[in-house]
């Protein structure tokens, strides 16, 4: 295992270039499930969900190769249809071959997928969906076994925004014999990658707000391009947030400031200074940090997956500021580290009250999860003197050669085996 150390306490300035989105390339290698096929997909961020995903579609007969952002994979043998237990617990991500396997083998046996730091992750509304569409499935050995003696289509209404759900119905679809109408479905931009991914294959998904409509198509062409991954608006707002740190000023490039319409009006209100591109970020930080009271919520509300960044950052602002995390209530295991750095932090049920201090002190801290090791270093960027962050393999999952990214606009930290 390795862990971070940082020299924290110095002003950040330079350019950043965000990597391909993690949550867009995950759903996209697992529909190359979906049709046995070559594919070529470029933008693929090198993180360890990625490889996971990957070792996932080998294991169920896929051969792939994984360069320079680029993956080239054949998924012409597959024939398995289990994701297996030691996978399936590492990344929640892998119940999105759920939807793939049923549309080219009419089954998928996936271990029930786990909750993980950030709270429960139930799957009911997969569950639900899949079986308004045909398919049956059986709780065997902490197995879920989907089947379907008909992949008819049909409509289905989620109860609850879900990313994945919406994903793994429309994987699970594209095939079907009738038309297939899901509404009420969630409406991050990523989902909208994969649906320009699949209809590039020659799949029929239309979006209409959180309508998404699957017209029934016998099968998939051979891609006529690499299919180029959007990039990634989680990783850009956590840069966006180090901005906002005082002293600092950052120029995000390769992101896409349309999907972060919400997070840029929160920096604003903050006092940073932003300007944008079509492909661009600049955030120059206001030497006082003004207090807010926000809301994470589905998109194109804040998101939840920088609600721990937002927090970093209002440890030091001017007074009192609200949270409320009304995705995954108990998304709040970051604030007993930042408490370590002196940050003041009340939380009750899913609001966190924070009240800003003039400053905060390196520590020693521990990841529990993706986002919360992005917001500990972005606090251990601003603290006073030395912090260890343990446990970066959290870090690794999601965000591509961070320490370089870091060091290019001069941090100093560095990484060492614990
Ligand atoms: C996706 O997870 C993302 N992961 C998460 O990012 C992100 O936090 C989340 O969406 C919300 O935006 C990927 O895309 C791989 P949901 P997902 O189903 O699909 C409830 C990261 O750090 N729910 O949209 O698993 C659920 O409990 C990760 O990159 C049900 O009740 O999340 C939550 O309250 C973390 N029943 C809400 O819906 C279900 O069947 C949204 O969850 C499914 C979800």
């Amino acid at each position: 295992m390795e862990k971070i150390i940082i020299e924290g306490g110095k002003a950040l300035e330079g350019t950043v270039k965000t990597s391909g989105s993690k949550n867009s390339a995950l759903p996209i290698l697992a529909a190359t499930i979906v049709s046995g096929n070559k594919y070529q997909i470029e933008n693929v961020p090198e993180i360890s969900d990625v490889f996971t995903m990957l070792k996932l579609l080998e294991t169920l007969g896929a051969e792939y190769s994984f360069k320079d952002n680029v993956v080239l994979i054949d998924t012409e043998k597959i024939t398995k249809h289990e994701a297996p237990y030691e996978l399936v617990k590492t990344m929640r991500a892998s119940v999105l071959i759920w939807g793939s396997l049923l549309s080219r083998l009419g089954k998928a046996k996936i271990s029930f997928p786990g909750g993980c730091a950030i709270g429960d992750r139930p799957v009911d509304q997969h569950l639900n969906g899949f079986h308004a569409l045909g398919y049956q499935t059986k709780i065997n050995s902490g197995y879920l076994e989907s089947v379907s003696s008909k992949n008819t289509g049909g409509d289905f209404s989620f109860e609850i925004k879900s990313v994945t759900g919406t994903e793994n119905l429309i994987l699970c679809s594209v095939f079907a014999k009738t038309k297939t109408m899901l509404s009420n479905c969630a409406m991050e931009p990523e989902i909208d990658d994969l649906i320009n991914f699949l209809n590039s294959l020659g799949a029929k998904i239309t979006r209409r707000g959180g309508n998404i409509t699957i017209s029934p198509v016998s099968g998939f062409y051979k891609q006529k391009s690499p299919h180029i991954v959007i990039p990634d608006r989680i990783e850009a707002g956590t840069f966006l947030f180090l901005g906002c740190i005082p002293g600092n000023k950052i120029d995000i490039t390769n992101c896409t400031p349309e999907d972060l319409k919400e997070t840029i009006k929160i920096v604003k209100k903050m006092g940073a200074k932003i300007e944008t591109s079509k492909t661009g970020i600049k955030v120059t930080s206001a030497s006082r940090i003004q207090p807010l009271e926000v809301e994470t919520n589905p998109h194109p509300l804040f998101p939840t997956d920088l609600q721990a960044q937002l927090m970093a950052v209002l440890t030091l602002a001017d007074g009192k500021s609200t949270i409320v995390e009304n995705v995954f209530p108990n998304r709040f295991i970051h604030i007993a580290e930042l408490r370590k750095l002196g940050a003041k932090i009340n939380l009750s049920a899913n609001k966190a009250e924070i009240t800003g201090v003039n400053g905060l002190i390196g520590a020693n801290m521990q990841a529990s999860d993706l986002r919360a090791s992005s917001c500990l270093l972005i606090s251990a960027l601003s603290a006073k003197g030395k912090s260890e962050v343990h446990r970066i393999y959290h870090l690794d999952r999601g965000y591509e050669s961070i320490n370089n990214k870091l060091k290019i606009i001069g941090a100093n930290i560095w990484r060492t085996k614990e």
